[in-house]
């Protein structure tokens, strides 16, 4: 939820931390700052504000020096301030930190007890505060001179350090006597390695290190890892050395960029063709009608001895899950249970080995989401993942992982993660049905064709969005929305409704259309916007009756439809036309119009698209 970046080398480090702090900015943007080693010893910049408060800073004050850490934060303790930006330090001692120290209150305590006062209110302070002191012990007790340096003192300062923590941490940490390095930990919140050319650097996500290297080392948790330019030396918090070679990550530094797009959430909403046929590549076989995903653990034992499914996921994730259980229920017959995952593990869920639970998680970092997934696996049931980042906290922690390679999603909301993972949830579909008798090759090889030509239908719709951006500014000044659906479109209208008010800050709420008549119908009141989603599959006659409940009482329709309906023209106010592409793949079809529709109302609007106010790409903490 905050950005952390780290360099080690032979090049002046500021540029280098502010480039890759820029790439981060999405994790978190209420201030940032830097620090850096050189010839003039320690020194530190930090602005309250964007990336862009910093950069002034630092032009007006340039800093030298090879070794540095930078921060961009997302508030948990202590307003956005210039004093609680990251940077901290004490007694030569710099700190880093994306996460939350739990016993940050009684620490605190402790060390004011002993002399130490604090200039900041947050609780990362504490980690320069305890460092320094443990380094200071690890060296008197070892006999060494006060300001020795190497001896993998540092690395043993922050281990004890750490001792004394409870809490989620990535941490980076330096120390002015010894420019040569940098010591980093990690606990439940992200921070990866990348090997470069002479010079090795740190990050809290991928995208900060592709323009340097391609060449990862995921940290695992309670591991700690001193970097010097030239090598790193991996170890537990026990001091166990472990050996573990770089992950060869295929994102170029273009992916991550925002090709020519006015904003990443409308290259990712582009990308989603791409994105879709790359979550399908090499796992389905159309001809034979088979989804190829041994390699997740579905063969057919473990199918077979499957009794049910539980998803656990937030948000948008939770949206797919919703979308998934009609897809699994239909074509597998294996009852799914959704599961919101902040409620999940504080209701005594009814879970045992037979159990499959399912999180989906973009980041793979959604604290709710891990945590749901370890209550899950203490009580024995196996695991099965649905995430996007390669190597992040959920893709480790379950039994097994299917990566949506929908490539780095840089907007906050989320758009082309969404759709891979509606298609890996429809693969899952597949795969179970065909291994447990449920669906014969016949059926496999017509959804599985279907599913084939989505990308094109969706590039289809891409070229309509001159359309629906009319139709956005149309209604771009309304306060209200409301959105509905039936079936597999009720969790796509509710999608539908958290995009539009993530990005646009205007209320708007998504609701099954059945649900008209108990209540929300109250709401519909001349000029409201009301998306319906009556794309000719399921309970199409009925939406078309919702329909007319809404025109009657003069609420302003917009129409998801499906492009050869003559029918719905005339009954409502605007048609967004979806291709035809059978009713597993309705979902994916019918959320695209409306990610366009929330991303031009917003844009017009002026509201902030990428990084909307109050809100973080991904949230680490509970
Ligand atoms: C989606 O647009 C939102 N930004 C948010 O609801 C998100 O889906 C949720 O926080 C879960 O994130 P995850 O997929 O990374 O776990």
């Amino acid at each position: 939820m905050c950005g952390i970046v780290g360099y080690v080398g032979s090049r002046d480090a500021a540029p280098i931390l502010v480039d890759g702090l820029r790439r981060l900015e999405y994790r978190g943007y209420d201030s940032a700052g830097v620090a850096v080693l050189g010839d003039d010893g320690l020194q530190i910049v930090r602005c309250e504000g964007k990336l862009s408060g910093l950069e002034g800073c630092l032009a007006t004050k340039p800093l030298k020096g090879t070794t540095g850490i930078g921060h961009t934060r997302w508030a948990t303790h202590g307003r956005p301030s210039e004093q609680n930006a990251h940077p901290h330090n004490y007694q030569g001692v710099a700190v880093v930190h994306n996460g939350i120290i739990e016993n940050h209150l009684q620490l605190k305590q402790l060390l004011r007890a002993g002399g130490h006062s604090f200039s900041s209110e947050t609780d990362t302070e504490i980690f320069a505060h305890l460092i320094a002191s443990e380094l200071a012990d690890v060296t008197r007790s070892k006999g060494l001179e006060k300001n020795t340096t190497g001896n993998g003192l540092l690395a043993e300062a922050v281990r004890r350090a750490l001792r004394k923590v409870r809490g989620t941490y990535a941490l980076a940490v330096l120390r002015e006597e010894d420019p040569s390095e940098l010591v980093i930990a990690k606990n439940a919140s992200p921070i990866v390695l990348g090997r470069a050319e002479g010079a090795w650097l740190v990050a809290s996500d991928v995208p900060a290190l592709l323009p340097y290297t391609r060449d990862i080392i995921f940290l695992e948790e309670e591991e700690l890892a001193t970097v010097r330019a030239d090598h790193v030396e991996l170890e537990s918090f026990d001091g166990i050395p472990i050996e573990r070679a770089p992950t060869r990550v295929d994102w170029s530094p273009v992916m991550a960029e925002k090709n020519g797009h006015k904003h990443f959430m409308h290259k990712e909403i582009h990308e989603q063709p791409r994105a879709i046929a790359d979550t399908l590549r090499g796992r389905a076989s159309v001809e034979t009608g088979d989804v190829h995903l041994e390699d997740v653990g579905l063969d057919e034992q473990s199918a077979r001895s499957i009794s049910r499914i539980v998803v656990v996921a937030c948000g948008t994730s939770w949206h797919a899950g919703l979308v998934g259980k009609t897809a699994i229920e239909q074509l597998a017959r294996l009852p799914v249970e959704v599961d919101l995952a902040s409620e999940f593990r504080y209701r005594q869920p009814v879970i045992d080995e037979s159990t499959l639970v399912i999180p989906i998680s973009q980041s793979g970092e959604t604290a709710d989401t891990l945590a749901a997934l370890r209550e899950a696996r203490r009580l024995g049931a196996g695991s099965l993942a649905i995430v996007n980042v390669v190597g992040s906290a959920i893709a480790r922690e379950a039994d097994h992982v299917l990566y949506t390679h929908a490539g780095p999603e840089i907007g906050v909301a989320s758009t082309k993660c969404f759709t891979t993972q509606l298609t890996a949830l429809i693969l899952i579909a597949i795969r179970l049905g065909r291994l447990r008798g449920t669906l014969d090759s016949g059926q496999a090889r017509a959804h599985l064709e279907n599913l084939s030509k989505v990308p094109g239908h969706v590039e289809e719709i891409l070229g309509r969005e001159e359309d629906l951006r009319s139709i956005a500014v149309s209604v771009s000044s309304s306060p209200n929305f409301l959105f509905l659906g039936r079936g597999s479109s009720f969790p796509i209208a509710l999608e539908g409704a958290l995009k539009l008010k993530e990005i646009s800050y205007i209320h708007a709420e998504g609701y099954a259309a059945g649900e008209m008549k108990h209540g929300p119908i109250a709401l519909i009141e001349d000029g409201l916007p009301v998306v319906i989603i009556a794309t000719r599959h399921g309970t199409y006659e009925k939406a078309l009756g919702n329909l007319e409940e809404v025109r009657a009482r003069g609420g302003r329709v917009i129409a998801v439809a499906t492009s050869e309906d003559n029918d719905i023209g005339s009954l409502a106010d605007d048609v967004i036309w979806v291709p035809d592409g059978g009713s597993l793949v309705d979902p994916i079809l019918a959320v695209v119009p409306l990610q366009l529709l929330s991303y031009h109302v917003a844009d017009y609007n002026g509201t902030d698209v990428d990084q909307p106010r109050n809100l973080a790409k991904s949230v680490t903490v509970e």
